[in-house]
């Protein structure tokens, strides 16, 4: 009843057993979301810091919720109002934050590496909420949850991830767990933002999206950064939008029963429409709501809250 690691850093290595165990927990925590009195205490006299040093809307919100409905104490660090602003190191802040007595870390950096540095220094869980353009594993885990929640599996299914594949810590944590889990992934961009030798992620990588969409169930668009655009990497909104933008003319060619997800932030009327975005197969805010479920199965797993609860109903 315990994940094979005390951290949640990426899903790439993640064994099967671990994601299907982290899914099956979060549905008992589905349910929860759905009762009056949204509140269960197997993380009570825990403390949890949310260490955000890049902005979330989404992820910050979902972990303090999950962590107040676990019942655990939440401390949330904001950049902009600390020390760091008087030149004090990441070492040095997270270790003092520590010295306050903290049994668990979410972090999000724009670093890649943040997270498993901070394995090395603290003694304290380490969730990964985000770094740089490596992966955003509960994003990853979140969007499967709702794939299983829909089409019932996610082995055998054909999901197509569209957008800035390169720069995107989403499409990672996407890739890595559907292809744990036995999904055949396919990815589509203009060929600026798709990484170097894409195929070796186990992929198939298409340049032109009406092809890429053939046969696929899913497919789960990606934020446009557009800041990339200034770097050259695409040449206008309107050229990305009418090339890889995810239309309801687009959907019409789609098998029965195709699912459209977004992690969000959208640009609506960039890579999705309007239409699409609020349409009958949308499933993004279910996303959202899915998300506190999965990041509060995380938090009870890699806690050991499930095994103090397994030895005390065993010494009863
Ligand atoms: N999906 C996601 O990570 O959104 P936020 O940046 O708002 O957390």
């Amino acid at each position: 009843m315990s994940l094979s690691s005390r951290h949640l850093l990426q899903l790439e290595g993640v064994p099967k057993e671990d994601l299907e165990q982290i899914l099956d927990t979060a549905e008992s925590f589905r349910e929860v979301l759905d009762r009056p009195i949204k509140k269960v205490p197997p993380l009570r006299g825990k403390t949890v810091l949310n260490l955000f040093y890049e902005p979330s809307t989404r992820t910050r919100i979902s972990f303090e919720l999950a962590e107040k409905r676990l019942s655990a104490d939440t401390i949330s660090f904001s950049k902009a109002v600390s020390s760091v602003k008087k030149g004090e190191t990441l070492k040095d802040t997270v270790r003092n934050i520590e010295a306050m007595k903290i049994d668990m870390v979410v972090v999000r950096h724009g670093s890649p590496g943040v997270p498993y540095y901070l394995t090395q220094c603290l003694e304290a869980n380490i969730i990964n909420a985000g770094d740089g353009t490596h992966e955003h594993p509960t994003q990853g885990l979140l969007d499967i949850f709702t794939i299983r929640q829909k089409h019932k599996k996610v082995a055998g299914l054909r999901v197509l991830l569209v957008g800035d594949i390169s720069h995107s810590r989403v499409a990672r944590s996407n890739i890595q767990g559907l292809k744990t889990l036995g999904a055949s992934v396919a990815v589509c961009g203009p060929s600026t933002l798709l990484p170097y030798q894409v195929e070796r992620l186990g992929v198939d990588a298409y340049t032109n999206i009406d092809e890429a969409m053939e046969g696929v169930d899913v497919i789960n668009i990606l934020r446009i950064q557009l800041e990339r655009q200034k770097a050259g990497l695409f040449p206008s909104q309107r050229e990305y939008s009418n090339l890889f933008g995810i239309t309801g003319e687009r959907l019409k060619h789609l098998n029965p029963n195709f699912t459209i997800m977004h992690p969000g932030p959208m640009n609506r009327g960039v890579e999705i429409t309007n239409e699409v975005a609020d349409g009958p197969e949308s499933v993004i805010l279910d996303q959202v709501t899915n998300g506190q479920a999965v990041r509060m199965a995380v938090l009870y797993l890699l806690s050991g809250a499930d095994k103090t609860e397994t030895e005390t109903l065993q010494s009863e």
